[in-house]
């Protein structure tokens, strides 16, 4: 994240000699995302973080891939996936390339029997129904429905929820997560025309600091696979930190829409950007006000993307019979647009509540043998 924050009790000057209280000192951790240029942020621990004991069964996450899909639209009915307890478990990746996977999760019950980390991607948790708290090494961040969580690679958490229901939509990045670059000025601030501030991100605010030995199992995972290690002090024993590298939320009812007399393209919802992928929102907003404008989109062909979106609530005007937690893949060369109908519908209409994730990403995304579980049959036939 492009701005400075700072939790906790750090030295006055990096790289010195931070004592406790009680003697002995504190060891310093330099946490960014690329090599020593890219966004760090300096962490102090109470104990080495570098104390393994054990290292136990890996276990393969690669997702299958289904053959034969190719180039067609998909419609997968999310909320079919099965609640689950485990937080692990209940993430069911969908799609996926070598950039990113994307992955529905029902998971019903809170992630505190072990840690996790990961340590190959950058994670987008969009919360669409949930309430709780992201409890990680740099500080909570407490959520609610509609929020973004965006978790740095490295960074070790565990989910609290306060509700059962929980339906989530993840993107693991392998490139990094920020702001549109187009909204930022040369020093990372972002400028006025952008749909949001900086005071639309939450930071992390509580520090947890577990001064304690013992077993402390970390799932890591790491180019499809998750490695289990147990480690000898627990991971959430940071005194404090400061840098630009950190956790954050942001809610997508934050996001404030850019509307125009006339259509207005998708780049307008951008929200975040990727080297591989693009994220927006599609938020209740008013519509075109030329008087013969025409709210729905025309067709288009995404020929540099394959186009993913995840519908969260309200009527989403261009798709007939689209349900909360489903999911399209609009792929790359193939031209869509409105369903029948749609295009006549939207005419005339002053506003919309459709509220929705898009997610383009830019090199073609596969099936996987899951999300051909819950695909609604001859979706790609629905213009007919
Ligand atoms: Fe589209």
């Amino acid at each position: 994240m492009p701005f400075y924050s700072k939790l906790g009790h750090i030295p006055q000057k990096r790289h010195t000699v931070f004592k406790k209280n009680d003697g002995g000192y504190h060891y310093e951790q330099l946490f960014g995302t690329e090599g020593f240029s890219g966004l760090a942020s300096l962490l102090y621990h109470v104990n080495r973080p570098t104390q393994v004991k054990e290292i136990l069964e890996s276990i393969n996450v690669k997702p299958e891939r289904v053959q034969g899909e190719g180039l067609k639209s998909q419609r997968l009915k999310g909320f079919d996936i099965p609640a689950i307890n485990d937080y692990l478990e209940s993430r069911v990746p969908v799609l996926f390339n070598q950039d990113c996977t994307i992955s529905l999760a029902s998971p019903k019950t809170s992630l505190v029997s072990y840690f996790f980390k990961n340590a190959a991607a950058d994670e987008v948790i969009f919360i669409h129904r949930g309430l709780g708290t992201l409890r990680t090494m740099m500080g909570n961040l407490s959520f609610s429905n509609g929020d973004y969580l965006i978790i740095p690679r490295g960074v070790i958490y565990q989910i609290d929820f306060e509700t059962e229901d929980n339906r989530l939509l993840v993107v693991e990045s392998s490139e990094p997560i920020y702001t549109p670059s187009r909204y930022r000025n040369n020093f990372g601030q972002l400028m006025e025309h952008a749909p949001f501030c900086e005071r639309d991100f939450r930071v992390p605010k509580r520090l947890e600091c577990v001064d304690e030995r013992g077993d402390f199992l970390i799932k890591i995972k790491s180019h499809n696979t998750i490695h289990q290690f147990n480690y000898a002090t627990h991971p959430f024993n940071i005194v404090g930190w400061d840098g630009y590298n950190f956790p954050y939320a942001f809610s997508i009812h934050d996001f404030e829409p850019i509307t125009g007399r006339v259509h207005m393209p998708p780049p307008i919802h951008q929200t975040f950007q990727s080297k591989g992928l693009v994220i927006c929102s599609f938020c209740p907003r008013l519509y075109d006000y030329h008087p013969q404008g025409v709210p729905a989109p025309y067709h288009h062909s995404n020929l540099n993307s394959d186009e993913v979106l995840y519908y969260v609530a309200g009527d989403f005007m261009s798709r007939n019979q689209i349900q909360q937690g489903d999911l399209t893949l609009h792929p790359s060369g193939i031209p869509h647009g409105p369903h029948p109908g749609a295009m006549e519908r939207s005419l005339g209409q002053k506003e919309t509540h459709e509220l929705a994730v898009m997610i383009d990403a830019f090199k073609p995304l596969s099936l996987t043998r899951d999300a051909l579980a819950i695909a609604q049959k001859d979706y790609y036939k629905s213009w007919i």
